[in-house]
């Protein structure tokens, strides 16, 4: 059965929330990528995520809020730095992990002590947000695929999964930012950045007077940051600007150079800018398997802002695809 596709206007907000609070599943449009959204009060509703995505039950799940002021809902012992850093970033591309609130789902949590927290900066998530109640939504992807940016691309991978009675896809267009939300976990004395994103450290650092560290150890602290899950089935290659390449079978290019013969040329952007890049980076990484090549070669970006961000992604693609 097909799943409806939601209009971004009144009408499509008015059965999105109708729909969420029947207990059904949406794909809400973020600014940093879709997510796939059921009311995180109803522990029955977040149970059919995890069964959708294929996604194993203690990858916990990120709630989304309407606003700063309902973070006293879901958590406790909330530092001073880390409602500095809400106030600055939301709403935004930004996660914070704080300890849960006894009344916050296992099934959200995934058996944690703490929980994750968003207020995304879109105009239809924040208007459904505000209707129905606190969201948890993972990327609306099938578990190990790269993040969805457009409806197109939860269609892709989720169609078989909805249900066309009780859910559906919210169309919101091109997400904005294009990565997934900087996460921090505010536990601590100081921001632990556990997934870079366009908040970046330099930034929380301006914010919160703190001085940041970064995650860097595996899935533990932060389940679902595995490399193959950046990866799509070509061959990612990252390489410098203007570096040479080998040509490996069909092979594609990303990047800022002057088009070769032995390749086929992926559409960039002009300049060869960091957030430009990310914008359109998992629409690129899709149509390299589309378009079924077998080696994706990609310059990266200078490292400042968010393309400290796009190179973490390029690199764990890089990794996760690498068929040793
Ligand atoms: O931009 C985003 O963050 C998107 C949009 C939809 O908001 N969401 C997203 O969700 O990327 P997801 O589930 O695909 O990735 C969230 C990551 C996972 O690696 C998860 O393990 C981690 O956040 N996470 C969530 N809650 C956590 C917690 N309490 N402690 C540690 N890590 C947590
Ligand atoms: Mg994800």
């Amino acid at each position: 059965m097909s799943v409806p596709v939601l209009s971004p206007d009144a009408k499509g907000t008015a059965e999105a929330v109708r729909l969420l609070a029947a207990g059904g599943t949406v794909a809400i449009p973020t600014e940093t990528v879709y997510g796939l959204a059921a009311v995180a009060s109803n522990p029955g509703a977040v149970a059919r995520i995890f069964a959708m995505k294929g996604r194993p039950a203690d990858h916990p799940l990120i709630v989304h809020l309407a606003s700063i002021d309902d973070i006293g809902a879901w958590a406790l012992n909330v530092s001073h730095w880390a409602m500095r850093l809400a106030a600055a970033c939301w709403p935004g591309p930004l996660t914070l992990i704080f300890e849960r609130s006894p009344s916050v789902s296992d099934v959200v949590t995934g058996g944690r002590p703490t929980v994750g927290l968003r207020v995304p900066d879109h105009p239809l998530a924040r208007s459904v947000i505000a209707q129905v109640g606190g969201l948890a939504a993972p990327s609306a992807n099938r578990f190990g695929a790269v993040s969805p940016t457009t409806a197109a691309h939860v269609i892709a991978d989720l169609a078989d999964y909805l249900d066309g009675t009780r859910d559906a896809v919210l169309d919101g267009g091109s997400c904005r930012v294009g990565l997934e939300s900087t996460i921090v976990d505010a536990t601590g004395s100081w921001p632990l950045i556990l997934r870079p994103g366009a908040v970046t450290a330099e930034e929380i650092e301006a914010i919160t007077g703190l001085t940041t560290t970064r995650e860097m150890g595996g899935p533990a602290r932060a389940p679902g940051m595995l490399a193959a899950h950046y990866a799509p089935s070509a061959e990612v290659i990252v390489v410098e600007q203007g570096a040479n390449f080998e040509v490996v079978g069909r092979t594609g290019y990303f990047g800022a150079g002057t088009i070769r013969a032995d390749v086929e040329v992926l559409d960039a952007p002009r300049p060869y800018g960091a957030e430009l890049i990310a914008a359109v980076l998992y629409a690129r990484l899709r149509e390299a398997d589309s378009m079924g090549l077998d080696r994706l070669v990609v310059e990266r970006p200078s490292a400042t802002g968010i393309g400290g961000a796009v190179i973490d992604r390029l690199l764990r693609a890089a990794n996760g695809s690498r068929r040793i």
